[in-house]
């Protein structure tokens, strides 16, 4: 069902047209990510021009059914269902949207897989390295392409920095270190949403803005093979509910090539909205990075030229023609934004469709999923233990 197209669209810009197969795409889960995605659906076929597919927008399923017909006629969806297996079902769905909340990624994605059809997971794969490992495993057996949505993965900065880092720029990798902050649960008012149930979202912090930092860890600079970790649960009660997942973790991690690091991640840290950032140390030279200036990237490379008594950090603006992505938007310095990353996670899916070809190295797929898991398992069983805990993982 996979392989069935639904029909052709022309499109057209100045001086060019193309006849562009349509793709079916049935969503789960309408709010944040199903936003962000409804969105990068709707810009990628005129921007990211000529598409691999036109995104038809066919189906999009929640539980509210005033709330769902609502978002179908916002994002522009064909029809709206209340059960996600309908979109199971849909014959014209051969792309699986999974943009619903962690413990809705397993079931639906795995039935998706099943039935034939393609599947992006919003992450974490799953609440632990089990939940993971099996829709992993199932997904990839039912033969479809998967992609994990750690969208970071196509910020042109940091896709700039893997080119670099693939190149030996930076020669021997020592350090990586990252952080991901935010600052939204501090007030203990703050409700009891999902993201702070254990039966819902797995973890906390850790699943949330952890694995983001564990994905790019893993993208540029390899596994993680140990990590010594701790969590804290700052406030453990919210609305009469227990809160039974952390609010932050540090670690203090090792990589199979002998390169050392830290990560942590914490929602309570005030005045720090969505504060993403990475350094890297190598033989050569240093790597920077901040999401909260996303088209910058800070390079310092030891010993360049002209300048011997003005080394340290440059600022790269990653706006230039022939940066990663950048030939699909403005003329440089014309900076691009958070929400255009799934553009080019999403156009990199349907052309791993279209042409056959691997989600692989650049996309995540359900294997580094999986992969980031074991990582967030380990930090947990690191916490809980007190001891260095070695990551094995499972083929
Ligand atoms: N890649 C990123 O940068 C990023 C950012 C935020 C969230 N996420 C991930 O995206 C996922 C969704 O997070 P979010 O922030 O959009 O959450 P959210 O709470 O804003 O949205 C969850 C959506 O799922 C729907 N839903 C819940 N139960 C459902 C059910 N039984 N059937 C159908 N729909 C159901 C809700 O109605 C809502 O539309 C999470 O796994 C999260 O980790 C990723």
């Amino acid at each position: 069902m996979a392989e069935e197209k639904v029909g052709f669209v022309t499109m057209g810009q100045a001086g060019a047209a193309a006849d562009v197969e349509t793709i079916g795409v049935g969503m789960l889960g309408y709010a944040f990510m199903g936003t962000a995605h409804s969105n990068a659906y709707k810009t990628l076929p005129y921007m990211a021009f000529p598409p691999p597919y036109v995104p038809e927008l066919v189906s999009i399923a929640g539980r509210n059914e005033e709330a769902v017909a609502k978002a179908a006629s916002r994002f522009g969806f064909e029809a709206y269902v209340t059960d996600w297996r309908e979109l199971v079902r849909d014959e014209r769905v051969q792309l699986f949207d999974n943009s619903g909340p962690n413990n809705l990624h397993a079931k639906p994605s795995i039935a998706a897989a099943e039935a034939g059809k393609h599947v992006i997971c919003e992450k974490p794969l799953g609440r632990n390295a089990e939940e993971a490992y099996e829709t992993w495993r199932r997904v990839e057996a039912a033969g479809v392409k998967h992609l994990c949505a750690f969208n970071y993965r196509f910020v042109p900065a940091v896709r700039l920095a893997r080119q670099m880092l693939e190149a030996g720029e930076l020669g021997e990798i020592f350090h990586f270190r990252a952080r991901y902050l935010q600052e939204w649960i501090v007030d203990p008012d703050f409700p009891m949403v999902w993201r702070l149930s254990a039966a819902e979202a797995g973890s906390g912090a850790l699943g949330d803005l952890g694995a983001h930092v564990i994905d790019l860890a893993r993208y540029l600079v390899g596994d993680i093979d140990s990590v010594s970790a701790l969590t804290r649960t700052f406030i453990e009660e919210r609305e009469g509910q227990k809160v039974d997942v952390d609010d932050a973790f540090e670690a203090a991690v090792t990589f199979g090539d002998g390169a050392v690091g830290t990560i942590e991640a914490s929602r309570f840290c005030p005045g720090r909205k969505n504060s993403l950032t990475f350094e890297i140390n190598g033989s050569k030279g240093s790597l920077a990075f901040d999401l909260e200036r996303l088209n910058e990237l800070q390079v310092h490379l030891a010993g360049s030229s002209p300048g011997d008594s003005a080394q340290g950090f440059r600022n790269v603006l990653v706006t230039e023609a022939d940066h990663p992505f950048w030939d699909w938007w403005w003329p440089h310095g014309h900076i691009i934004g958070w929400e255009h990353t799934f553009v080019h996670e999403l156009e990199h899916l349907l052309r791993a469709i279209r042409d056959d070809t691997d989600v692989a190295p650049h996309g995540a797929t359900f294997e580094d999923g999986y992969r980031c898991a074991e990582v967030c398992d380990a930090i947990l069983r690191s916490a809980e233990s007190g001891g260095r805990m070695e990551v094995s993982y499972r083929d």
